[in-house]
């Protein structure tokens, strides 16, 4: 496999560039009459979006046969964690003005908050087992077994973003119908066995 440290630096850099740009916003003052709602709503984006992204690198190597797209994965991964981290945070700072005995109160009774919380808690040990090291001390086939849960979390979100939205639902309709594929290219792979080759589907060479 081909040497990729400087394609990872550019994700890594290109995968900074949203919070450069928020934050740059934020210092010009552009962002709209609520900017705790702002922050948060493109923190949580952010977060879908990157979780997305990397559910689509295993579909995309299949079709493209571009083995090494694989080698950003966990990059792409850490990023949505990243930017949950930063969106748990904004709601933590924002929404409950760090009165953290107020959560479980708001989890109970806004269904949403529960939902999202539930989709980063599941997130917490995929990233915190995403290092070499971890995936050594796992064996490969238990760490492969608790990172499918990384589908469970990407659902949880689109529930999530579907349940706060009030009016126009198609963006969350959208990510669900991209999920939808991902998770049906995943589940045909492992389902869909191709027929074995028998000696009647031989065509014998030409004399
Ligand atoms: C850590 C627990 C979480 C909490 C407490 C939380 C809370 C919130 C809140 C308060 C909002 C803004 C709602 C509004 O303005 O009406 C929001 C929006 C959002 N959150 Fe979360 N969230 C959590 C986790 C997540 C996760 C894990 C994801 C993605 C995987 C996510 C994706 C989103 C999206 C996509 C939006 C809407 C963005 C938009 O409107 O453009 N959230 N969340």
């Amino acid at each position: 496999m081909k040497d990729l440290r400087f394609t990872k630096l550019v994700l890594f850099v290109n995968g900074l560039v949203p919070l450069a740009l928020l934050l740059w916003d934020l210092w010009r003052k552009q962002v709209g009459a609520n900017p705790l709602e702002f922050v948060t709503r493109t923190t949580g984006m952010l977060a879908l979006v990157f979780l997305i992204i990397s559910l689509a690198v295993s579909p995309l190597r299949r079709v493209t046969g571009l083995n090494w797209l694989i080698k950003f994965r966990r990059l792409l991964g850490l990023f949505a964690f990243f930017y949950g981290s930063l969106h748990l945070l904004t709601y933590v700072a924002f929404d409950r003005f760090f009165h953290l005995t107020t959560i479980p109160g708001d989890v109970l009774l806004r269904p949403f908050i529960a939902v999202g919380m539930t989709a980063f808690l599941l997130m917490v040990p995929l990233a915190i087992t995403s290092t070499d090291k971890m995936v050594k001390r796992l064996g490969g086939r238990n760490w492969a077994r608790l990172h499918t849960t990384v589908y469970l979390a990407a659902i949880l979100g689109v529930i999530h973003y579907y349940m706060l939205v009030k009016s126009d639902t198609s963006r969350p309709v959208t990510f669900g119908f991209i999920l939808a594929l991902l998770l049906g290219f995943r589940l045909l792979v492992k389902y869909y066995k191709a027929p074995p080759v028998t000696s009647t589907s031989i065509v014998p060479p030409r004399q």
